[in-house]
C-alpha cells in the first residue's frame, strides 16, 4: 500500500510555519510558500552535488523576478530570460530594492534559445515555473532548457494542473466547462481559456523526459490553498496549519492529481 503524506526529503515541511517574507520585504503567502520551499531545497542539493556555495541559476521566463530576486539573495548569480521587456524593469526595480543588481542578469528573450543566450552546460539550475503553459513549444523550450544544465544540473518546472480546473468550474457551478476542461488534449475549459494549455503530472512527466533528463520528484502545489476562502487562508494560525496540510499532501498521488500546480525536479545524468 502506497505510504501517505511523506515530505519531499523533507524539504517542504522540516521548518513549516508561517508563510515568510524575504529580504526584500516580499510576502510569501501559503500559494507560494511551498514552491520557494522546493527551490530552497534543490539549491542546497546542487550545492552539496557541486561542492560551490555559488551556483549559476537560470529563471527562464522569470518575469518581475518572484523567484530570482529571493534566489539571488541567497548569494547565487541568477540570469533571467523572459520576452516582456515590463518584467524585466520590474525585476531590474525590484533587484535594486533587494540590493542584488550585482547577482542578477536580465536579458530579452525566448526560453526556446536558452541555450544560445546563456550558453549549453553552464547551468547548475534552471527555474521554468509557469511558463511551459504559454510558450509556442513546450518541448522544444525543454530541449533548450535540458542543454544549458550541466551535468548532475536540475530543473523545476511548475505548471497549471487541468484536473483542478475541472474541480473549480463544478463548484462553480459551470458544469459545461469542467466536462470541457475534462476533455480537452490542452486542459482548457472553453474558447474564453485565457491559458493556453495545462499539464498534468503524466503530461509533463512526458514532455520532460523526452529531453533526456531524468525526473527525480513530483509534487502538488497547492491542494487546498485555492479551495479555502481567502481570509481562512491569511489568517496566522491557520495560514501555518494550512500550510502543514499542503505539504503533506504534495507528494501523495491522490492529492498531487487534484492540485492547482504540478512541480517537477529533473536532473541531467
Ligand atoms: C505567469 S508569468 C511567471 C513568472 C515567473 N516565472 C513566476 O513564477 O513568477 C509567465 C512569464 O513567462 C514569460 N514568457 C512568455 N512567453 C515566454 C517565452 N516564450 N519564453 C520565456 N518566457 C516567456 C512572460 O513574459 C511572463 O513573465
Amino acid at each position: 500500500m502506497p505510504e501517505r503524506g511523506r515530505s519531499a526529503g523533507g524539504s517542504l515541511g522540516a521548518s513549516a510555519g508561517e508563510s515568510s517574507a524575504g529580504a526584500a520585504g516580499h510576502r510569501r503567502t501559503v500559494r507560494s510558500e511551498l514552491a520557494w520551499r522546493l527551490v530552497r531545497a534543490v539549491l542546497g542539493d546542487q550545492i552539496t552535488a557541486t561542492g560551490r556555495s555559488v551556483l549559476d541559476v537560470v529563471d527562464a521566463g522569470g518575469g518581475t523576478g518572484t523567484l530570482a530576486v529571493p534566489v539571488a539573495e541567497l548569494g547565487h548569480h541568477v540570469t533571467v530570460v523572459d520576452p516582456s521587456p515590463d518584467s524585466l524593469a520590474a525585476l531590474e526595480r525590484r533587484a535594486a530594492e533587494a540590493r542584488v543588481t550585482d547577482r542578477i542578469h536580465a536579458v530579452q528573450g525566448d526560453a526556446v534559445a536558452l541555450s544560445d543566450i546563456v550558453g549549453p552546460a553552464s547551468t547548475d539550475l534552471v527555474l521554468c515555473h509557469s511558463v511551459l503553459e504559454v510558450v509556442d513549444d513546450p518541448a522544444v523550450a525543454l530541449q533548450s532548457m535540458a542543454e544549458v544544465l550541466r551535468t548532475a544540473g536540475a530543473l523545476s518546472v511548475v505548471v497549471a494542473n487541468p484536473n483542478a480546473v475541472v474541480l473549480a468550474k463544478v463548484l462553480g457551478g459551470h458544469i459545461a466547462e469542467a466536462r470541457q476542461a475534462l476533455t480537452d488534449p490542452a486542459g482548457r475549459w472553453g474558447a474564453a481559456d485565457p491559458m493556453p494549455r495545462r499539464f498534468t503530472v503524466e503530461q509533463l512527466r512526458d514532455v520532460v523526459e523526452q529531453t533526456g533528463l531524468q525526473v527525480v520528484a513530483e509534487h502538488g502545489l497547492r491542494v487546498f490553498a485555492d479551495l479555502v476562502p481567502g481570509a481562512l487562508s491569511d489568517e496566522p494560525g491557520l495560514a501555518g496549519m494550512l500550510l502543514e496540510l499542503e505539504a503533506e499532501a504534495a507528494e501523495d498521488p491522490t492529492f498531487r492529481a487534484l492540485a492547482s500546480q504540478i512541480h517537477l525536479l529533473a536532473r541531467r545524468i
